[in-house]
């Protein structure tokens, strides 16, 4: 595909599609997910229309933080297989079209990392500098006031040692030293491992916090502390975004270049937008796609999200691809945050917005924030920190995919107690159902899916803002060669009359989120319904 300034790449056009492995498919009867069942679901991926699937993290882990504790980058935890079902996988995807993103880690592994063991060791270890030790602060303590994001101070003390160590996660999770050029040099050889296996890319973990402050200072009170969120009393102006990061990406980012095929570097990168832009790089040698959250984090308000649309594509680089996405592992459900008819309209939005949309698995479906009983939550970021869990625990937005209405809803054989409860509306929410009935949420996934790779104006078209001068209606233009899309969201829940005759008279629904509009309307005098998206072809 080309937008005229050249070829475009797959991962400019396509839709990334994020599994979390453990709540896909089992295929062994132990309750988890594992690769042998992601690649029993081939067809089933297929019809979603994606360029790419991103696996979350499948490597061998003590699963403190459910595989973002790497004990060994290079080879596949039990749970999900082996090497050999990877490359399957690997082989069953490339031979539908669709590449395969995984997970890096680089700022943290795990405490039982054959690097950290060594590094804890002892004083003079030659690992000890590979992580961030200090001693305790004069007087006793950690040596500095930094906080973990799921509760308590950054530091672990270690008797052996008499050192703390780094971890803003949890204290299984010792970080890296990349300043070190043995530690960076390691990671790239993680990277090259995967590229030389026939990986398409790799979605980075937190890399603005891959590097801290030298001077391990203090970091101030903030102001504004909402008094909720305890890692939110500090101003973190010496764990994150520092400058120095940059050369780790760009490093990265060499490394991904120097293979050949179009692979792709992707940045979870949860920060403002100010700070998001320079993530592509001065020179454009950084992430291909630095993912913007602002989405997720926004209130469901046409005004509010368009002005966030257009001050992102006001200060996005020339021809920089913006990398949305509303929902994934951390995050709760999209129909959770907005309810089921908005979670439709949101998902027309995500896949009709310019740049490169990633679904987080069971979205297609509108699944809902499971429920999960105290005694079975196993995020560790909940279960550390139980005043907050109350709020959200990350566990609800990752329980398993409902396939159809067999016992344990096809996940998992019968008789076998899935890893985390099943959504309880699974009998009547789940892909066999839906799949069957034309009006489902699945059926606009694959019809909003299928237009994008129909649609040049929508996979790689120019954004323009259209002005409907309606409260609670969001509109914009999407434009390739001779072919102009409208889209009009209503965010308000009501009925509108829309005038938007001043771009043309007529234009043609291609799709409503209804399902059952189709045919011309009159551009003077546009119905819009309540919770409805349209795309419209003007003409
Ligand atoms: C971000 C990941 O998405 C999250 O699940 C994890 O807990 C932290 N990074 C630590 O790796």
């Amino acid at each position: 595909m080309t937008d005229g300034n050249g070829t475009l790449a797959w991962w400019q056009t396509g839709i990334i599609y994020q599994i979390y492995p453990l709540s896909f498919q089992d295929s062994d009867g132990d309750g988890r997910g594992d690769l042998p069942g992601i690649l029993h679901r081939l067809d089933y991926l297929a019809d979603l229309n994606i360029a790419a699937v991103w696996l979350s993290p499948v490597f061998a882990s003590p699963m403190r933080d459910f595989g973002y504790d790497v004990a060994d980058y290079t080879s596949i935890h039990p749970w999900f297989g082996t090497l050999s079902d990877f490359d399957r996988l690997l082989a069953g995807l490339h031979g539908r079209g669709i590449k395969l993103i995984l997970d890096l880690v680089p700022n943290h592994t795990s405490d039982r990392h054959p690097w950290f063991l060594e590094s804890r060791s002892s004083r003079d270890n030659p690992r000890r500098d590979w992580y961030l030790w200090r001693d305790p602060a004069p007087g006793g303590g950690p040596p500095n006031n930094w906080l973990s994001f799921f509760g308590g101070p950054a530091w672990t003390y270690d008797e052996t040692t008499g050192q703390y160590y780094l971890h803003q996660f949890t204290p299984e999770q010792p970080e890296l030293n990349l300043r070190h050029p043995a530690v960076l040099e390691a990671m790239l050889e993680v990277m090259r491992f995967w590229l030389d296996r026939g990986v398409d890319g790799f979605r980075v973990d937190v890399p603005w916090l891959l590097i801290k402050d030298a001077g391990f200072r203090d970091e101030p009170e903030n102001p504004a502390w909402d008094g909720i969120d305890p890692h939110g009393r500090l101003l973190h102006i010496h764990t994150a975004h520092q400058p120095e990061l940059h050369r780790i990406i760009r490093a990265m980012r060499a490394v991904v270049d120097g293979y050949p095929g179009e692979r792709v570097l992707i940045g979870e990168t949860n920060v403002p937008e100010e700070e998001l832009v320079k993530y592509y790089g001065a020179a454009r040698d950084e992430f291909h796609l630095p993912f913007n959250f602002r989405l997720i984090h926004a209130p469901w308000d046409a005004r509010k999200i368009r002005q966030m649309v257009e001050t992102y594509e006001a200060i996005l680089p020339q021809r920089a691809s913006p990398a949305w996405v509303l929902g994934n592992h951390d995050q709760p459900r999209i129909a959770s945050r907005f309810g089921p008819d908005a979670a439709r309209v949101a998902t027309m939005l995500l896949l009709t917005l310019r740049g490169t949309p990633t679904c987080y698995y069971g979205d297609e479906l509108g699944m809902e924030n499971g429920v999960i009983p105290r005694d079975r939550i196993r995020d560790p970021q909940a279960l550390n920190q139980p005043g907050i869990s109350g709020v959200f625990n990350r566990d609800e937005a990752r329980t398993p995919l409902p396939w159809d209405t067999s016992p344990n809803a096809g996940f998992a054989p019968e008789g076998v107690d899935p890893w985390l409860p099943l959504g309880e509306d699974w009998p009547m929410r789940n892909v066999a159902r839906q799949a069957a009935d034309p009006r489902s949420m699945l059926a606009l996934f694959r019809a909003l899916t299928r237009l994008r790779q129909c649609h040049p104006a929508l996979s790689h078209g120019s954004y323009e803002s259209v002005d409907t001068k309606a409260d609670g209606v969001f509109a914009y233009k999407r434009t390739a060669g001779a072919e102009r899309l409208l889209i009009v969201l209503d965010f308000a829940g009501s009925e509108h009359l829309l005038d938007s005759g001043e771009l043309a008279d007529g234009a043609e629904i291609l799709l409503s989120t209804g399902m059952r509009r189709t045919g011309r309307v009159d551009l003077r005098r546009l119905r819009l319904l309540s919770n409805e998206g349209l795309i419209l072809k003007i003409s």
